[in-house]
């Protein structure tokens, strides 16, 4: 029997163990908003690290940048953010609640649910009473300055794209790139989101991987094809299903106003397919935009030859939350073991937060203590690895597989005798010997193997 996933098995799983919870959960939580604990933040962590090393360290021509959340509010201006980073809404007068009217006017969309009545959709009954639709400005605005009425309105960046862009200039400079070239960054943006979030799928605050990808105009066209085929398969490489994975390219009506042409990378979600990453031929609009508001030339120019163009970008848009929600979505199962339930998280090893569990079969025999703390001092220098004396051997096991450890070294009485452990599998639970002395290097051996997920049960 596959298991169907829900987003509340995953909403549970992540709150018993601890990967994610409601934000400011004491004083009632916070709408959209969500808190990381251990295990989310090292699953968010192997994600950021997974996509660094794709786009900076495997290649030559792409590098990094952190820039600022909060940049010169006329950025903003320029970058059409604040005429046009908006979402149309409606409120209905009877319920108080708040709707998109795209979502609406989409008749399957889990978003909208009537206020009042949750089995009917705003609109249906004659008590409904909804506004016309208003744009709604999605960046949130504070002020900068000790005095508030001399103070400076600014924004909370709604992505991180912006800050590459303003620093077109300084960075293929001082990197001396030529296009094709990019700039990638790792960072949070903020969006006064109206919709209700469906979990971690969509926040007030969430992390960006962005990645600007500055190319000749002449091969824009080329060099959106082959960010699509890339970015399809780095999730895939990292367990994803194929078949969960599709790419739509967006209708005329539906692109960006930056954007000549735009895919979604779709997961299918629990809610439904749904946007997982965004790839979109920016054109040269952000450098032209910028260099008109600014007044410093955003171009590429060749000190030998004397040619200058302004680049076309190519942008892929993934978010770090959302991106960690598939990996989890994917990951989960539940299967019958010897007439025990038991729930896995098939995570790519590269991703789960513990490579490893090191369990001493009695915790109670001082010989076998003695050598798996040696051992977890030994791997701890390497992997991220976790020590576990508490409880049955079966219960350790199940709380290794809930967070997702694809392997277990258990120490027992053969250990003391012959030195050598078992090795637990995850996935297959299969169980085989291997020397003591050779477990670090067997454990760095399969985290470098390539993995793919193995076939739903
Ligand atoms: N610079 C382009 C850009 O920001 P986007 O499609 O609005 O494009 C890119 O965002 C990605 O960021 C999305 O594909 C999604 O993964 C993630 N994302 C966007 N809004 C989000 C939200 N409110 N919560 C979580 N992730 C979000």
């Amino acid at each position: 029997m596959t298991t169907e996933v829900t987003m509340d098995k995953i909403v549970s799983l992540c709150r018993r163990r601890g990967f994610v919870f409601p934000a400011s959960e004491i004083y009632g939580g916070m709408g959209s908003s969500y808190d990381y604990g251990h295990y989310g933040v090292l699953l968010k962590d192997n994600v950021k690290a997974r996509w660094l090393e794709a786009m900076v360290r495997e290649r030559d021509d792409i590098v990094a940048l952190d820039s600022s959340i909060i940049l010169n509010p006329r950025v903003w201006e320029a970058s059409g953010h604040v005429g046009g980073f908006s979402d149309p809404l409606v409120d209905c007068r009877t319920c108080k609640q708040r709707f998109r009217a795209d979502h609406l006017a989409d008749p399957e969309h889990e978003d909208v649910r009537c206020g009042k009545r949750p089995s009917k959709r705003p609109g249906e009954t004659s008590d409904c009473d909804l506004t016309e639709p208003r744009q709604f400005n999605l960046m949130f605005r504070t002020r900068v300055g000790a005095v508030e009425a001399t103070g400076t309105d600014v924004y909370l960046r709604p992505e991180t794209a912006q800050g590459i862009f303003v620093n077109f200039k300084n960075v293929a400079q001082l990197a001396r790139r030529k296009p094709p070239f990019g700039i990638a960054q790792v960072g949070k943006a903020f969006r006064n989101e109206i919709t209700p979030g469906n979990f971690i799928f969509r926040t007030l605050e969430f992390e960006q991987m962005e990645m600007e990808f500055f190319v000749p105009p002449s091969e824009a066209d080329e060099w959106y094809r082959y960010w699509v085929a890339e970015r399809l398969a780095w999730h895939v490489r990292y367990g994803i299903r194929e078949e969960s994975l599709r790419v739509r390219p967006h209708e005329a009506d539906e692109l960006s106003h930056y954007s000549s042409g735009t895919s979604d990378i779709e997961y299918l979600f629990p809610i439904g397919w749904s946007e997982l990453e965004g790839i979109a031929n920016r054109g040269d609009f952000d450098l032209t935009q910028h260099t008109a508001a600014s007044g410093t030339k955003l171009e590429w120019v060749d000190s030998g030859s004397g040619e200058r163009f302004v680049p076309h970008v190519i942008e892929p848009a993934l978010g770090v939350n959302r991106s960690m929600l598939a990996f989890l979505v994917d990951a989960y199962e539940e299967e019958v073991v010897g007439e025990r339930e038991r729930t896995v998280l098939r995570l790519h090893p590269q991703l789960a937060p513990v490579k490893a569990a090191v369990l001493p079969l009695i915790a109670k025999d001082g010989a076998m203590v003695e050598r798996a703390r040696s051992l977890y001092e030994e791997l701890r220098r390497s992997a991220s690895v976790e020590y576990d004396d508490s409880g049955a051997i079966g219960r350790r096991y199940r709380r290794q597989d809930e967070i997702g450890t694809p392997w277990a070294f258990t120490i027992d009485e053969q250990t003391t005798v012959d030195g050598t452990v078992t090795v637990r599998d995850r996935d297959s639970l299969a169980q085989e010997r291997i020397p003591l002395e050779n477990v670090t290097s067997w454990l760095a051996g399969r985290l470098v193997e390539p993995w793919s997920a193995p076939p739903r049960h």
